[in-house]
């Protein structure tokens, strides 16, 4: 969704915010925008469409050394130049760009326009930039804290201004902004890859605060003018991995990325001597948590398929009554919480604005709430009263991988970390461990024999429809799979659990259907290969994804994908891969944008 960046110095400012956007651009944009600042006045360009249409039109002519830039996904009003961010006042002496939505805009519209105002937008950022030249009385940061006081909704915002040139003003409230420290220079942005060419040195503003940013200065505030002291903090990410470097796709790169994402994940978290989990994260809330009466995990998307196998693993291992729940559901939904239940938001973001707000209802009813979140620093991050971070690496492709066996990682560590607390012999959990140290080299054997999953996109990307079944801890692989290929390749796809498939979706298979059975072997192998015998006789086509050595299953499936054999539990971190190379070569074979699938962005701050 919409991208922040910010830079003032002593360097040439263009390039640097160019180059910030371009890195932003994986979050999904329809325009973008920049505003330069110097004594002479605020110079904004901006345009629909692609970041290099907006290059084409930039002056790069004139030396700037300050500037802010936006990539915007359109929420108020359609996605044109007019609308593109930065937006200004009348006199054109303010340029603000603005993540977020500015609720009240109606109001304050009518207000302004009251005073004589007149918009050229229909955006609520345009709002907020009349708003602070009305406000300003020659004190930029000022005049922003007391629009900002007028304001509700949500915001990530910047604002330059010509009577101050060198000065940027930035603010948050529920859109994340961090600030990049270099020497004698500071750059603002929404997301650590917009900067992290420049500096891995930043602090993370926190909800509620501003910051008056210069070459030499950053001064952070309360909206209440209070001042507030925070600490420099290091990004562990490296730029190379939020590189292409010589991989066609970020999908494909984060795909083949996950025996080191997951070995980074689980890297000191199990000690197999002791069968022990360390989860240094929860070490001040486990008395709590090992307390807890019930667990409710929300998430969206590919985040709440985590979750749900993560429902399974807690009741599991723990004992534990656990519900997943979608976190746009959760938080309409009036739900019965107390001082017993535990409620975990999954998310790679951290950023997801159904999740923040189940999380913010969580917490305000009295629930312990925690994290399973990659983006250190997120939102979630912050928010919820203690976490596991994924710490597998930023997730730059659209279409949701490295992450979802990051979640199921924590989420089947946390279930071992609890279980040992309440009924799980150390035995079963050193044999748990084994199994999850196991894991990365797995995935990779399974990387390595990738030429069935790109025949299986082969003969089948030209189907419209695709139905996927599994049992057990391998049904919200199922949903994850139809997910990956619908979203990337346009396919309609559809997840079940192979059970239900007779109550109705059985009516939809018809002769060469492709239908993908995860079939490994298990509690409930027998029950799955009568699901194969029903889609076969209806003329389907079984795409099978077994267990390493069933021999039998090939005279029933026309493909048969090959796991390594695992404990049951641990059977989507090995399912998931063949459906996430399946869904990629589909969409690269249909000619479809894989990193920037149609309408898609890649984190949902909007509800
Ligand atoms: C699908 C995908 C989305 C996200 C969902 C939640 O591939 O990426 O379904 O999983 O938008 O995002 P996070 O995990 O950032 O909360």
């Amino acid at each position: 969704m919409c991208g922040i960046i910010g830079y003032v110095g002593k360097r040439q400012a263009l390039p640097i915010l160019i180059e910030g956007l371009r890195r932003l651009e994986y979050r999904g944009y329809d325009s973008a925008g920049i505003a330069l600042s110097d004594e002479q006045g605020v110079s904004v360009t901006k345009s629909a469409g692609r970041l290099s249409a907006l290059e084409q039109i930039v002056d790069a002519s004139q030396p700037h050394t300050s500037g802010i830039g936006h990539t915007r996904w359109a929420t108020h009003g359609a996605p044109n130049d007019v609308n593109a961010h930065p937006h200004q006042d009348g006199a054109g002496r303010f340029a603000v760009i603005h993540n977020g939505i500015i609720e009240n805009d109606r109001a304050l519209r009518v207000y302004l326009q009251r005073k004589g105002v007149e918009f050229t937008s229909e955006t609520d950022t345009e709002v907020l930039a009349q708003l602070i030249a009305q406000l300003y009385n020659g004190d930029l940061e000022d005049a922003v804290r007391q629009a900002l006081h007028e304001v509700s909704g949500t915001y990530g915002m910047a604002v330059v201004c010509a009577d101050e040139p060198g000065v940027i003003v930035a603010a948050r409230k529920g859109s994340p902004l961090i600030i990049g420290v270099g020497q004698g220079e500071h750059l603002l942005a929404s997301d650590a890859a917009a900067i992290l060419a420049h500096t891995t040195q930043v602090v993370y503003l926190g909800d509620g605060e501003m910051a008056r940013i210069t070459a030499d200065e950053v001064r952070l505030t309360t909206l209440d003018a209070m001042p507030v002291a925070k600490d420099v903090e290091e990004i562990e990410w490296s730029l190379d991995q939020i590189e292409l470097g010589w991989h066609e796709h970020f999908m494909l790169k984060e795909i083949v990325e996950q025996p080191s994402s997951l070995k980074n994940c689980l890297r000191g978290r199990i000690n197999l001597e002791e069968g022990a989990v360390r989860l240094g994260g929860l070490v001040d809330c486990t008395r709590e948590l090992t307390r807890a009466k019930r667990i409710i995990i929300v998430g969206c998307g590919t985040a709440w398929h985590a979750a749900l196998v993560g429902e399974y693993l807690f009741e599991e291992l723990a004992r534990i009554p656990t519900e997943t729940e979608y976190a746009s559901e959760f938080r309409y939904r009036n739900p019965v919480l107390d001082d017993g239940t535990v409620v975990i938001s999954v998310s790679q973001s951290g950023e997801t604005a159904d999740t923040i707000a189940a999380l913010t209802e969580a917490k305000q009813r009295g629930a312990l709430t925690l994290g399973v979140v990659n983006v250190v620093g997120s939102t979630m991050a912050r928010e919820t009263d203690a976490g596991v971070y994924l710490h597998v690496g930023p997730e730059i492709g659209v279409a949701s991988t490295k992450a979802f066996t990051g979640q199921v990682t924590v989420l089947a560590l946390m279930a071992c970390y609890l279980g040992r607390r309440k009924h799980l012999s150390s035995t079963a959990a050193a044999q748990f461990n084994a199994a999850l140290a196991a894991v990365p080299d797995h995935v990779e054997k399974i990387l390595t024999a990738a030429d069935e999953c790109k025949a299986v996109a082969q003969k089948y990307s030209d189907r419209d429809n695709w139905l996927y079944l599994g049992r057990g801890y391998n049904y919200p692989v199922a949903l994850e799979g139809a997910l990956k290929l619908k979203e990337i390749s346009y396919i309609h796809a559809e997840g079940l659990p192979a059970a239900e498939m007779k109550h109705g979706p059985i009516a939809l298979i018809t002769d060469g259907m492709p239908v993908v059975v995860i079939a490994t072997a298990g509690s409930q192998y027998e029950k799955i290969i009568n699901n194969i015998q029903e889609v076969r006789t209806r003329g389907g086509s079984v795409i099978a994804i077994a267990t390493e050595g069933d021999r039998e299953i090939s005279q029933l499936a026309e493909h048969v994908i090959y796991v390594p054999d695992t404990l049951e539990p641990l059977q989507p971190l090995l399912t998931a891969i063949p459906l996430q190379l399946i869904a990629y070569h589909a969409a690269v074979i249909r000619g479809c944008n894989v990193d920037k699938p149609r309408n898609l962005a890649k984190s949902v701050t909007v509800e």
